[in-house]
């Protein structure tokens, strides 16, 4: 994607050097672009958790690359191989949700796993880290183009602007490119499809106000930020035409994880007749839990983020205090839309609906 009309992925290797990865640190955005680079595999653990990357398919491709540099250590130190395994350990435990995270750190492992040769353990995860960064980018790629065809078709039948509902950031900033629910936008604004997007604040972190319109921005595509509440009253009178979300980790039966408040945006839009589509790659469903209410465990942050907001204050950037000094705050990272709120998921092989039979008939060989 562009920013400054420069392309950018969300991660990649060091042109000079290839045991440096390179990463967009996500925090002091819109307001700075900052490329940090992660030279261990602590460092892209402490990066994941603290947020400097964050979205489903980045922090898969981010663990793919963790265990690479995990590979590269255990060379340098004459590490054994359980090294490697309580890297990938570390790894998954700093994100709970986003099933893509686990995915990543086991299929590094699984190829890791016939391996003996140090020297050579570090070549064949190189090589799976890439594959991981590549193929989040073409199924992104993909999703835009099955999802353009829904787009096309509200587009024909309104013969007028086609109003566009999105929560937190399944943009760009959160995989390798594109972005999965935001891919069929990019792809309806190139197709000359007049759109325009209304943009959830998402607090607490606010990824919506903060990232999606940053990155819509940078890409010329229309929007307007609203608060987390306005969506149900959108809805009411007609301006939104469809509802696009991500998703963190989806059950084989279509309930779907994503950023806290998206049951609300799915309560609302079924009440209203909006179709409410969840676009993900395939890695981000879970084939091993059946009920997402129930199995999918919610990561629960620090209270700190619900009491604080951050901004540009005098050009500089600030935190500051919301709430009495002494509140209690909660902080629930996300929730699970179940699926019977849900009109499709658009993925890389295709749109289909949200439930077991609808999943694999697109993934048949999961049957
Ligand atoms: O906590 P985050 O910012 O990592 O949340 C994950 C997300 O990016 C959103 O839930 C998004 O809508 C899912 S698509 C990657």
């Amino acid at each position: 994607m562009l920013v400054q009309g420069q392309r950018y992925r969300t991660i990649w290797e060091h042109p000079e050097d290839a045991q440096i990865i390179q990463i967009i640190d996500q925090r002091p955005l819109p307001h700075q672009f900052v490329i940090e680079e992660v030279r261990s595999v602590n460092q892209m653990a402490k990066a994941i958790k603290e947020m400097h990357l964050r979205g489903a398919g980045l922090i898969g491709a981010a663990a793919g690359y963790g265990m690479y540099l995990a590979t590269l250590e255990a060379l340098r130190n004459d590490h054994t191989q359980d090294y490697v395994l309580a890297c990938g350990e570390q790894l998954k435990a700093t994100r709970p949700t986003a099933v893509n995270l686990e995915w990543a750190v086991n299929r590094q492992l699984a190829a890791l796993r016939e391996v003996a040769e140090a020297k050579e353990r570090v070549v064949v995860s190189l090589k799976v880290a890439r594959e991981i960064a590549n193929e989040d980018a073409s199924y992104c790629q993909k999703i835009g183009e099955y999802g353009l065809d829904l787009i096309t078709n509200i587009a024909d039948k309104k013969q007028d602007t086609v109003n566009i509902l999105t929560h937190c950031n399944a943009g760009w900033l959160a995989f390798v490119d594109f972005g999965s629910a935001t891919a069929p936008i990019y792809s309806a604004h190139q197709n000359g499809i007049k759109l325009h997007v209304w943009v959830d604040e998402t607090r607490p972190r606010n990824q919506g106000a903060r990232l999606t319109a940053w990155e819509l921005h940078e890409n010329n595509v229309p929007y307007t930020v609203i608060s987390d509440n306005v969506g149900g009253h959108l809805m009411q009178h007609g301006l939104v035409d469809m509802v696009i979300v991500g998703s963190d980790r989806t059950t084989h039966t279509g309930d779907v994880a994503n950023k806290i408040g998206t049951y609300l945006k799915a309560l609302a839009a079924h009440d209203n007749q909006v179709p409410f589509y969840v676009a993900l790659p395939s890695s981000t469903i879970d084939w091993s839990i059946d009920n997402g209410i129930i199995d999918i465990p919610i990561e629960q942050r620090e209270g700190e983020e619900v009491k604080y907001i951050q901004g540009l204050s005098n050009g500089v950037l600030t935190k500051v205090l919301l709430t009495p000094e002494g509140s209690n705050a909660a902080n629930y990272a996300f929730d699970v839309t179940p699926a019977r709120l849900i009109t499709g998921l658009i993925t890389e092989r295709g749109v289909c609906p949200a439930s077991r039979e609808g999943i694999l008939t697109l993934f048949p060989e999961r049957k």
